[in-house]
């Protein structure tokens, strides 16, 4: 049966649950962090796309004045830093791809899943079109989430903005939700809340549906023992921390040929590109 992997919150009440575990002391800290409006959104529905792309657009939001500064103080913090560098890479890989192949090459085809609402995608496209990119045009853009809700606004977005862009809903863990081959696939806010079993059949599955030359670009993020206790135990957000040495490790345990992997600056964020050709992507002409 297909699950929500990223809604790892189990507690009906988590004042409740803390009273039970004897961890009075952060209930006053959890009526401050619902203030927050990331805070609120991590306790109310783990690790949403809406989680991850309040980070992405960086504009601090909250309840008075204190839930603003709180919101502006978190993604200050190193943490949202390298998940907010996350999007921002991956869209630069994106980019990279594209500009390297010559305009009278075949159509691109680009997946993100789970897409979330795409902010990668979206950005790139419209970069693209702006600089007035031959291969815009010849560029396809598609989105597989989970979430039917977040499908229906995509879709009408998508519409509206007039990129060739389509989603679906479907299970990013399941075999016929891929349906055709892709140049990029882009996989971010997955992995981190798959165990290693469940994140290798998903590591299989990008793999098996990459074209010749095609790329995988995924990620990980190391813990920070601050934010780590506070998501867990008050977020009831759990997630796998993963090196660049394991992200390494289960590509090579699937079958990719090749890995190039870097951090962001703050150490805590792994890219990884996977792909079976050398050089992944060539350099920008
Ligand atoms: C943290 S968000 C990341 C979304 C996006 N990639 C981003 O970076 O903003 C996690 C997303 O995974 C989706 N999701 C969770 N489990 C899934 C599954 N089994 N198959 C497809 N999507 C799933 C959720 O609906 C949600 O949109």
């Amino acid at each position: 049966m297909s699950a929500f992997h990223n809604r790892t919150r189990r507690s009906p009440s988590i004042p409740r649950k803390l009273l039970r575990e004897g961890k009075f002391y952060l209930v006053p800290l959890y009526y401050l962090l619902l203030t927050s409006d990331l805070a609120s959104e991590g306790i109310r529905n783990s690790g949403s796309y809406r989680f991850a792309d309040h980070i992405y657009a960086g504009k601090p939001g909250g309840k008075y004045l204190v839930g603003y500064l709180l919101d502006a103080l978190f993604l200050r913090m190193k943490p949202a830093r390298s998940f907010r560098a996350r999007y921002l890479f991956a869209k630069d890989e994106i980019l990279r791809f594209i500009r390297s192949k010559q305009a009278d090459g075949p159509e691109i085809e680009i997946l993100a899943v789970p897409c979330g609402l795409a902010r990668e995608m979206f950005e790139a496209a419209q970069e693209l079109r702006v600089g007035g990119h031959p291969l815009y045009e010849k560029t396809a853009w598609h989105g597989l989430d989970l979430d039917p809700e977040l499908i229906a606004r995509l879709s009408k977005r998508a519409e509206d903005s007039s990129h060739n862009m389509s989603f679906r809903c479907g299970d990013a863990l399941l075999e016929g939700s891929y349906g055709r081959g892709y140049d990029i696939i882009i996989s971010l806010g997955l992995g981190e809340f798959l165990d290693d079993a469940h994140l290798l059949e998903f590591y299989k599955l990008a793999h098996a549906h990459l074209k010749p030359g095609g790329v995988f670009v995924t990620s990980g993020i190391k813990s920070q023992r601050f934010s780590d206790y506070l998501l867990r135990n008050i977020g009831e957000l759990h997630t796998y921390y993963r090196s660049a040495t394991d992200l390494r490790a289960f590509a090579n345990e699937t079958g990719f040929k090749e890995t190039r992997t870097y951090h962001d600056p703050t150490g805590l964020l792994t890219m990884m590109v996977a792909g079976d050709q050398f050089p992944l992507v060539s350099p920008e002409p």
